[in-house]
């Protein structure tokens, strides 16, 4: 693993007094690069598909604030229309409407009647679970291993993202009762899923899935298998809740639901939404069916509130990137995806690099392993190490990659073929440090 890169001078020095006033010196722990090791790029600004960092260095983008930035970095629509909602005024506490119209977008987007709109994905999912809890009068939650939608205490267990990145099976500071009520099961796993439902049906307030897991790197649902959570759920008065913080309007106009629900006609019963619907601003949301949503305080008993949600500066960005985000930003994003996935996988075969690269829209990651990824336990065999080379290969080849081998890889609109060209560049000589690092073990 690499140290501390001398050149770095701007970013070493910061990072030192960020470790001083921030634990870790950051403020999300997969920002780190505590699995691939190196100082951490402090970033001074992005445009369009590339950023570039405190001591001059610039990358192409495939992390896109992980996930949010489908338009890319400063795109000037967006900006115009921040500036001008930061112009009238920042916060109200008062209802304003951008909220109303973001609302609308998503409504007409997504299969949901209603929306209330939260600043992050982990409020949205904490809310969610709470509402169908109250909603069903039941307290268990069941849970897929490796699925992450947060760092809500009673989800936090064989959670992936910084969890699988960092080995943290757990977390202490989550009492055991709060996890009491949480089964986890593997993912995809139809007869795990069918034999909980068999002891407990009737204990079961809902499922959380990830619409098309992204934080163990991208796996698929099975075919079929999203609906078939729904019929069960169905089946035993329980909720299904769909997260798609990461791949709503991401994996396709209509995130990963707009991809296999509007084929199989299946229908979770709430949706969370955060990332992209932000615009990359702090906006969230969770949603769904009236009768469940009216349960939400003023309307009904269930509370849940927040200072600045619907934030107008927020809503403004999340509103002008969902009505910019058309089919043909859908379609850009995925020549880029296509072209990036298909790259990795030559230069890695060509490396001798066991890998698979998977997809879910225009979602994809590449797994170190030589076998499908269909759930954690498989995705837990990559081989790290050869990843952590392949990172910094890329790295210093100017392509930032997810400091982690549990990450999807994130394209944007505004990747020019130049910044796929680099990519496409980059990747052989990544692959072969990858291949160098497995045979020097
Ligand atoms: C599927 C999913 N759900 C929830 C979250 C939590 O969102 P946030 O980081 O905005 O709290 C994430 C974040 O990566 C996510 O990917």
């Amino acid at each position: 693993m690499l140290t501390s890169e001398p050149q770095l001078l701007r970013s070493t020095a910061l990072l030192d007094r960020a470790r001083a006033v921030i634990p870790g010196g950051v403020n999300s722990p997969v920002r780190a690069f505590a699995s691939v090791g190196g100082t951490p790029r402090f970033m001074a600004r992005g445009i369009g598909g590339r950023i570039t960092d405190v001591d001059g260095f610039d990358y192409v983008d495939l992390v896109c604030s992980w996930g949010p930035m489908l338009l890319g970095h400063a795109h000037p629509t967006v900006e115009a229309a921040v500036v001008d909602a930061v112009r009238r005024g920042s916060s109200f506490g008062t209802p304003t409407e951008n909220e109303v119209l973001l609302a609308e977008e998503i409504t007409s987007r997504m299969s949901v009647d209603q929306v209330r709109l939260v600043s992050s994905g982990t409020e949205a999912t904490m809310s969610a679970i709470r509402l169908a809890r109250g909603f069903t009068g039941r307290d268990v939650v069941v849970k897929f291993a490796g699925c992450y939608h947060g760092h809500v205490d009673s989800l936090l267990v064989q959670a992936g993202s910084g969890l699988a990145t960092l080995g943290i099976p757990g977390t202490p500071g989550v009492p055991d009762g709060s996890t009491a009520d949480t089964i986890v099961v593997a993912y995809n796993d139809r007869e795990a899923v069918s034999g909980v439902f068999a002891e407990h049906g009737d204990r079961i307030a809902c499922v959380i899935t990830e619409a098309a897991p992204g934080n163990m790197g991208v796996v698929p649902p099975a075919p079929g298998f999203n609906r078939f959570l729904a019929e069960t759920c169905a089946a035993h008065g329980a909720l299904l809740i769909s997260d798609e913080v990461m791949t709503g309007f991401r994996a396709s106009r209509r995130g990963q639901w707009g991809l296999d629900g509007a084929v199989e006609g299946w229908q979770p019963d709430l949706f969370t939404f955060g990332k992209v619907m932000g615009g990359g601003f702090p906006a969230a949301a969770f949603g769904g069916r009236a009768d469940v949503m009216a349960l939400l305080a003023p309307l009904g008993s269930v509370y849940q509130a927040g200072t600045l949600s619907g934030n107008p500066v927020a809503a403004a960005a999340g509103l002008t990137t969902l009505r910019l985000a058309d089919d043909a930003v859908y379609e850009r994003v995925g020549v880029v995806s296509d072209a990036i996935a298909a790259g990795a996988a030559e230069a890695l075969g060509q490396a001798g690099v066991p890998h698979v690269v998977q997809r879910a829209g225009t979602m994809f990651s590449v797994f170190f392993t030589d076998h499908p990824v269909t759930d954690y336990a498989a995705a837990a065999t990559q081989d790290t190490a050869a990843y952590a080379a392949f990172f910094h290969a890329m790295l210093d080849k100017g392509v930032y990659l997810p400091p982690s081998a549990f990450e999807a890889w994130f394209t944007s609109a505004a990747h020019t073929d130049a910044d796929v060209d680099r990519v496409l560049a980059a990747l052989p000589v990544a692959a072969r440090a990858a291949a160098e690092s497995r045979s020097a073990r």
